[in-house]
């Protein structure tokens, strides 16, 4: 494998430092890593492979300046939709964690697990889907090809850490002020990260709401599972929700196959996945939870599979994941090993 010259966009955010400590973890063919953030982190450094590399200004003309060959955005959609281009063109391979070019016709949309294949069409920029439809997707792509599946409904349980550094400072400063005052003192919080305190609480809105009534979140779902499985016709329907966890998000699955698919059958298909993890025993207390499986784990942990009692070839399930590895920096850094 040839070594490349990489940088990470926002590598001082939660997702940009899961990227650094990813491609060190992997051993990525790093040969100069570059790391880009905004004016407020100028002068700070970061680690990567026990040297300390310094924090620079995202400007226009890095990505000539050093040569970039690939570099991982994760700074958010509008910084994406300023650089991303610049960096394409100038030579740079993008892969853009942000929603900004997710559904574009020319950009690929990849979770590694599901279509590799797709990185092939890239013209300079490939998307990484939400965390939320990467981990369901790698959960369900065993089933859907055993039995194509007709419709999806899903409800997620997502930590705070999908929304930045800044939102687990809120829950902690939340989680000190309710122990030191109680819930009257946690009313006078003022959050800015979420629209009210998410200590003690869960929210059922993420991003903005449409027209349609859905949020933002719950539409990436929809039409990225979609684009990524290359079924226009997937039925899928989604109510995402904020919950006071840190890190791994969950979420609660209903599917129906087109023809019957057994949960034995689920968990066989599911228990010779890559990128997955079986954890159902539910008799025993065993499946994932998000403080035990979604904390610096790579893989996507399945548990609570079951028939759907309410339809005829219907199944229900509970997958668990880390938001900030498998839903946004490892499947970011196994697209650029695609690419190498
Ligand atoms: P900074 O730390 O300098 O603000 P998070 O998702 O955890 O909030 O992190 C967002 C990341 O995106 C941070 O690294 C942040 O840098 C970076 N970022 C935000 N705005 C810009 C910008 N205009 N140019 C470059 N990086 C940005």
């Amino acid at each position: 494998m040839s070594e490349k010259v990489v940088a990470v966009v926002g590598a001082t955010g939660a997702v940009g430092q899961e990227m650094i400590k990813t491609l060190e973890q992997r051993n990525f063919p790093v040969k100069e890593l570059r790391l880009f953030a905004s004016e407020r982190s100028e002068g700070k450094k970061l680690r990567f492979k026990g040297s300390e590399i310094p924090v620079e200004v995202l400007k226009e003309d890095v990505f000539k300046k050093y040569r970039i060959e690939i570099a991982l955005f994760s700074a958010g959609a509008s910084t994406s939709k300023v650089f991303s281009p610049i960096a394409a063109s100038s030579g740079t391979i993008v892969i853009d964690n942000s929603s900004a070019f997710r559904m574009d016709d020319d950009v690929p949309l990849v979770v590694p697990e599901v279509n590799p294949e797709d990185v092939k069409y890239h013209k300079g920029i490939i998307a990484n889907p939400n965390c939320s439809t990467i981990q369901m997707l790698v959960a369900l792509k065993p089933i859907y090809d055993y039995s194509r599946i007709k419709r999806i409904i899903v409800s997620t349980y997502q930590a705070v850490s999908g929304a930045g550094g800044m939102a687990i400072q809120e829950l902690e400063d939340e989680l000190k002020t309710y122990v030191n005052g109680g819930r009257e003192t946690l009313l006078n919080f003022k959050p800015s990260k979420f629209p009210y305190p998410i200590a003690l609480n869960v929210i059922p809105r993420i991003d903005i709401i449409l027209d349609n009534l859905y949020s933002k979140e719950e539409m990436k779902i929809v039409n990225e599972t979609r684009k990524i499985l290359h079924d226009p016709d997937i039925k899928v329907s989604s109510t995402t929700v904020r919950v006071p966890v840190i890190k791994g998000h969950s979420e609660a699955v209903w599917i129906e196959t087109e023809t019957k698919v057994t949960p034995e059958k689920a968990r066989e298909l599911l228990s010779n996945a890559k990128g997955v993890k079986l954890m159902d025993d539910p008799f025993n207390d065993v499946y994932p939870t998000p403080l035990l499986h979604g904390h610096d784990t790579d893989d996507v942990y399945v548990g609570r599979i079951r028939e759907d009692i309410s339809t005829e070839n219907g199944l229900v399930m509970w997958i668990v994941a880390d938001n900030l590895r498998k839903g946004a920096a490892l499947n970011a850094v196994q697209i650029a090993e695609l690419l190498v």
